[in-house]
């Protein structure tokens, strides 16, 4: 069996939200004590929608010192960014040579990010997975925590990892490095874990406040309404009590919830946050209004996130202990990755 071990990774690319705090950050800290885990900040990554960003080095400590800032402990995990551990780059490359241009045509990401202009897409946005397989099966992680948009990435990391398995297996086998897993109900044996994903939980997807159908999401610059994780109390308020809602009062059960996007976002938010299932929400406030439950979700935001606030500002106010904790975190990376390619090349034959 494969050693469990969870790897994940965020872009240095415009300002953390709460989606990513809910869905990714909040997530990363609850796993570091029962798993060994490598948290990335995905810099590479970064370059696939624009080549040329005029800060991206002080972004990357900007994402490092929100992961540290949540409660990452430097020590306990492997915290680093991309670009140090070259090994990323030459996986993927391999990788590109494992997938078919058809699955990376397919995935939902491409086509929303690429838009109408595919032709005048960058060749690294539709090969974007490849890169992020890369990223996990380079460390062979078991388990990866990211938010529902991940998905379908998750199954293309899973697709390549199988069919690198199935097109070396003989080589695999001569060499003794396959390892037993389960597949289905078969047991297997191969070089990549088929790694899976840890969607779980009542925020695994936030909406944007203004508009209940739409994800919040960083690279939406026009969404006045997204809660940043750079926010002060004021602004996470105001932005919670203007969220867009329907007229009527929450629902007395959680059934009641469907059909109401802007209403279960909201409950989801506030269970994530309070670090409960969406029932015990709802038998607090079901049957009450709008008016009455924003002010206790905007004190329980301003609560959990106004720390994390002063945290990030802090830390960022001393960028050279960020830098030190990214190159001791991508020497130890670096260690493991170089022992992955050595066996990749010898699968190979380079
Ligand atoms: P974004 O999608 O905001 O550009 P990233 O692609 O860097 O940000 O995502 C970083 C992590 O945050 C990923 O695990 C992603 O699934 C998660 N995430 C992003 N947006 C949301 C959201 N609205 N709700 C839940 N998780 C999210
Ligand atoms: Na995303």
């Amino acid at each position: 069996e494969f050693k469990q071990l969870v790897f994940s990774g965020v872009q240095p690319t415009g300002n953390l939200h709460l989606g990513n705090y809910l869905g990714a950050l909040q997530k990363f800290v609850a796993l570091q004590d029962t798993y060994e885990c490598i948290y990335c900040v995905v810099d590479l990554h970064s370059l696939t929608a624009t080549l040329v960003h005029d800060d991206l080095a002080d972004q990357t400590r900007g994402i490092a010192a929100a992961y540290l800032a949540s409660g990452l402990d430097p020590k306990k995990n492997i915290i680093f960014n991309q670009a140090r551990v070259p090994q990323h780059a030459e996986l993927a490359w391999i990788f590109n040579c494992v997938a078919r241009i058809g699955w990376m045509n397919r995935m939902t990401q491409f086509k929303d990010k690429a838009g109408k202009d595919r032709e005048n897409a960058s060749l690294g946005l539709l090969a974007y997975p490849s890169l992020m397989a890369s990223d996990i099966l380079l460390y062979r992680a078991t388990h990866v925590p990211v938010g529902e948009d991940q998905k379908q990435h998750l199954e293309l990391t899973r697709d390549i990892a199988q069919k690198f398995n199935n097109d070396f297996s003989k080589r695999i086998s001569a060499l003794g490095y396959g390892v037993e897993m389960e597949v289905g109900e078969e047991r297997v044996s191969g070089f990549f874990p088929l790694t899976e994903p840890l969607i779980e939980g009542p925020a695994t997807r936030v909406m944007s406040l203004r508009d209940g159908t739409k994800k919040m999401s960083k690279s939406d610059p026009s969404d006045l309404s997204r809660i940043n994780l750079s926010d002060d109390a004021d602004a996470i308020s105001r932005k919670i009590r203007k969220a867009k809602t329907d007229p009527n009062p929450l629902p007395g059960d959680v059934e009641g919830l469907a059909g109401r996007p802007e209403a279960e976002n909201l409950v989801g938010i506030y269970a994530a946050l309070a670090g409960v299932p969406r029932d015990q929400v709802i038998s607090e406030y079901g049957g009450r209004q709008f008016s009455d439950f924003k002010p206790a979700l905007a004190d329980l935001a301003v609560e959990k996130l106004a720390p994390i606030n002063a945290e990030m500002r802090r830390i960022s106010a001393d960028p050279a202990y960020v830098d030190g904790v990214l190159r001791d975190g991508g020497e130890r990376a670096g260690a493991r990755a170089e022992a992955t390619m050595k066996q990749v090349h010898e699968i190979i034959g380079l």
